[in-house]
C-alpha cells in the first residue's frame, strides 16, 4: 500500500543502505535491490495502476518524488565510491622515487672478453681450433722449449713472476706462446690453433701497462707452410678486425722461438683521428728447436706463429686511451660495449 510510511521506510532503507556500500561492487547489489524491479519502491510504483483514479495523482507523486530522491543518493553515492577507489588504488600504486633502488642490473660481459671471442671466432671461420694452457706454468714450457738462452733476459726477475720455491721451476706464464709447444705435442699435425689467454709481467700499472693482461696465439704447423702463409693469414684477421683497408707491414725483428721473426704493424684505416700505422704484435716463422723440441722434424713440417695483445688491440681499435680503465672492473665501463666490441 502506498501510504507516506511505507515510502518514507522505502527511501530510508535505499539511502542506508547506499551509504553502507563503501566499494563499487556493493552499491551495485544495494542499487539492484532498492532500484530494481523487485525493490520495494518499485513494487509500490506498479500498485498505482490499481489505486482509485482520484489519488492516483497523489500517490504517484509521492512515489516518483522518493524514486528520484533515491537516485539522486545513489549518484552521490557513486560518485565518493569511484573517488575513494581511485584514491586507494593511487596509494596503492605510488611510487616512491626517493627510494633506495632494490633492483638488481643486468651485468655485461667485459669487453676484453667480447674481443678475445671475436678474434679467436674469426680463426674457427678460417677452420682453426682454439686451445688453452694454463696461467701458472712449468719455466720449460715459457721458455727453455721456446728456444730460450739460459741466460735470456727475459727471465731474469725483473719481467718474470718467479713462483717460490724458485725450484719449482714454476712462473706466471709470461706471455701464450706457451700454448704453441703444448698444442704441438697433444695434437696430430697439420695444427691450426689460436690460444687466446692471460699473461703476468712483473710491470706497474699506469697508463698503457698492467702486470696482468692478454694476449692472443696463433701457430699453424704443416707441410710447406711460408712467410705468405703468415702474411695471409695476418691481413686475413686484420681486414677482419679493422675494415677492408686494412694492411699488415712486417718489420724484422728477434724472438728466440721465430726464424726469421718480425714485429708487425696494422694499417688501420678508420682511426678516428686518420688512417695510421699501429704495432700490433710479434711473429715469424717457428724456430727448427721449437720444433725439434716438441719432436716434429722441421725438414718435413714447418709453420708460422704470432702473439697479440687483446688490451693493446682494444685500445687502438676502440679509441681507449687509458688501460686502467680495463682492469677497474667498473660495470659502467663493460656495459657502455653492449653485447658486441
Ligand atoms: N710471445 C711474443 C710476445 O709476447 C709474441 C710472439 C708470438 C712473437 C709468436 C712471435 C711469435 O711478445
Amino acid at each position: 500500500m502506498i501510504t507516506d510510511e511505507s515510502v518514507a521506510f522505502a527511501v530510508d532503507a535505499a539511502v542506508a543502505a547506499f551509504a553502507a556500500a563503501s566499494t563499487a561492487a556493493d552499491l551495485k547489489l544495494a542499487r539492484s535491490a532498492h532500484t530494481g524491479e523487485t525493490s520495494l519502491l518499485a513494487r509500490l510504483n506498479a500498485t498505482l495502476r490499481s489505486v482509485p483514479n482520484d489519488q492516483k495523482a497523489a500517490l504517484g507523486k509521492l512515489v516518483g518524488q522518493a524514486r528520484g530522491r533515491v537516485n539522486q543518493a545513489l549518484a552521490a553515492r557513486e560518485g565518493e565510491v569511484l573517488v575513494a577507489e581511485e584514491a586507494a588504488k593511487l596509494g596503492s600504486e605510488a611510487v616512491d622515487v626517493t627510494a633506495v633502488a632494490t633492483r638488481w642490473s643486468a651485468g655485461a660481459r667485459h669487453p676484453l672478453s667480447l674481443l678475445m671471442e671475436h678474434m679467436s671466432d674469426i680463426f674457427v671461420g678460417m677452420g682453426w681450433e682454439v686451445a688453452e694452457g694454463p696461467e701458472l706454468e712449468n719455466e720449460w714450457f715459457n721458455f727453455d722449449s721456446l728456444n730460450f738462452d739460459e741466460d735470456h733476459p727475459a727471465r731474469a726477475m725483473q719481467d718474470t713472476f718467479f713462483l717460490d720455491p724458485v725450484e719449482s721451476h714454476l712462473v706466471l706464464r709470461t706471455h701464450t706462446s706457451p700454448v704453441q709447444i703444448r698444442s704441438l705435442l697433444t695434437r696430430d699435425l697439420p695444427v691450426y690453433v689460436v690460444a687466446p689467454g692471460r699473461v703476468y709481467r712483473t710491470d706497474e700499472l699506469d697508463a698503457t701497462h698492467t702486470p696482468v693482461f692478454h694476449q692472443l696465439e696463433g701457430i699453424a704447423i704443416d707441410k710447406g707452410l711460408t712467410m705468405a702463409h703468415l702474411r695471409g693469414t695476418l691481413e686475413q684477421l686484420a681486414r677482419s678486425l679493422f675494415g677492408d683497408g686494412a694492411q699488415i707491414r712486417l718489420r724484422p725483428n728477434f724472438f728466440p722461438f721465430t726464424e726469421p721473426s718480425a714485429e708487425m704493424d696494422v694499417w688501420q684505416p678508420n682511426a678516428k683521428g686518420g688512417a695510421r700505422w699501429v704495432e700490433w704484435g710479434g711473429c715469424g716463422m717457428v724456430n727448427g728447436n721449437v720444433l725439434r723440441a716438441a719432436g716434429i722434424d722441421p725438414d718435413e713440417y714447418q709453420g708460422f706463429a704470432f702473439g697479440m695483445g687483446i688490451e693493446r688491440t682494444l685500445q687502438f681499435r676502440n679509441e681507449m686511451n687509458d688501460m686502467r680503465d680495463m682492469v677497474e672492473g667498473d660495470i659502467r665501463f663493460s656495459q657502455q660495449f653492449g653485447m658486441a666490441v
